[in-house]
């Protein structure tokens, strides 16, 4: 179980201030983010809840820069993130990694498990080449995978193995944020709960925080000390999770529970 968090005068380590998207679908002007603010601090999990079309990816996509807000600030670490251009924009994205339900589209299907992990090795220049596979092994074993796999194909593997390794490669960058974006949402139940402990776990290792986006309030209830809750566009409730949930003040929130149907009896993991 994630433990409580103490963030009282520690400076936020994300502040995403009023951010405004629009696109143009189908001819059409949709709102995905409509003066959208949340904040973040190291060590802890937010939980970014809401129906399909919401505006969750939106969000993670402006904040992992992705795509640009018509609108709005972002700072992180201490500096103007949506600001960072060039060699201080490559320097400080390590610090934020982002993790998608589907690892395999973010892999080459062809790339061995060893290759996927060492990347941002060799991308951000962390370790020398003859240190990759020492490397490789150690993050391999704080996700709990064998040593057996390096040599594997992304696209041999199982999909709780691979986002296992979509983990190892994100902290292969030793970031302080990972956004995960319905990271355990294509995975069997069994398997997400222990997706889910391992995230826990090496929060309690490192300190990182997580942006955890997710429509299921079962999963983000496991991980997040705090939601905030999106409803077309708008954050319509935000608050630690346990009182959300016992004390829902949005129409939104209370359709979110009552989707869940045993979420107040459940075992605390
Ligand atoms: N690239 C795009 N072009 C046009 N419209 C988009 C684009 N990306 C998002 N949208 C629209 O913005 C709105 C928010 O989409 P978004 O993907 O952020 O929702 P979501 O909360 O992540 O939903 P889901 O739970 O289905 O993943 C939707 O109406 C979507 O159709
Ligand atoms: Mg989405």
């Amino acid at each position: 179980m994630k433990e409580g968090l103490a963030t009282d005068g520690a400076e936020p380590l994300l502040v995403a201030n009023s951010i405004s998207r629009r696109f143009i679908s189908g001819g059409r002007r949709v709102t995905a983010l409509d003066d959208v603010s949340i904040t973040l601090s190291a060590g802890e999990t937010l939980g970014l809840l809401g129906p399909s079309g919401s505006g969750k990816s939106t969000l993670a996509r402006v904040i992992t820069r992705l795509i640009e807000p018509d609108a709005g600030e972002v700072s992180f670490a201490g500096q103007d993130w949506l600001g960072l251009k060039g060699s201080a924009l490559r320097r400080q994205r390590r610090l934020m990694q982002m993790v998608f339900q589907d690892p395999l589209g973010a892999f080459n299907p062809r790339a061995s498990v060893l290759s996927a992990i060492t990347d941002p090795l060799r991308i951000h220049r962390l370790a020398p080449r003859g240190q990759w596979r020492m490397r490789a092994n150690a993050l391999l074993d704080r996700v709990q995978l064998p040593a057996s796999l390096l040599d594997r194909g992304i696209g041999e593997i199982s999909g709780g193995q691979r986002q296992r390794v979509a983990l190892a490669r994100a902290l292969a960058c030793e970031p302080r944020l990972i956004v995960l974006d319905e990271a355990v949402s294509a995975l069997d139940v069994s398997i997400r709960g222990q997706i889910l402990d391992l995230l826990v776990e090496l929060q309690r290792q490192d300190g990182l925080a997580y942006l955890f986006v997710s429509h299921d309030l079962a999963v983000v209830k496991a991980v997040a000390h705090r939601v905030a809750i999106m409803d077309a566009g708008r954050i319509v409730e935000t608050g630690p999770t346990g009182r959300v949930i016992a004390q829902p003040s949005s129409p939104m929130a209370r359709a979110l529970i009552a989707a869940v149907p045993r979420l107040h009896q459940e075992r605390p993991r």
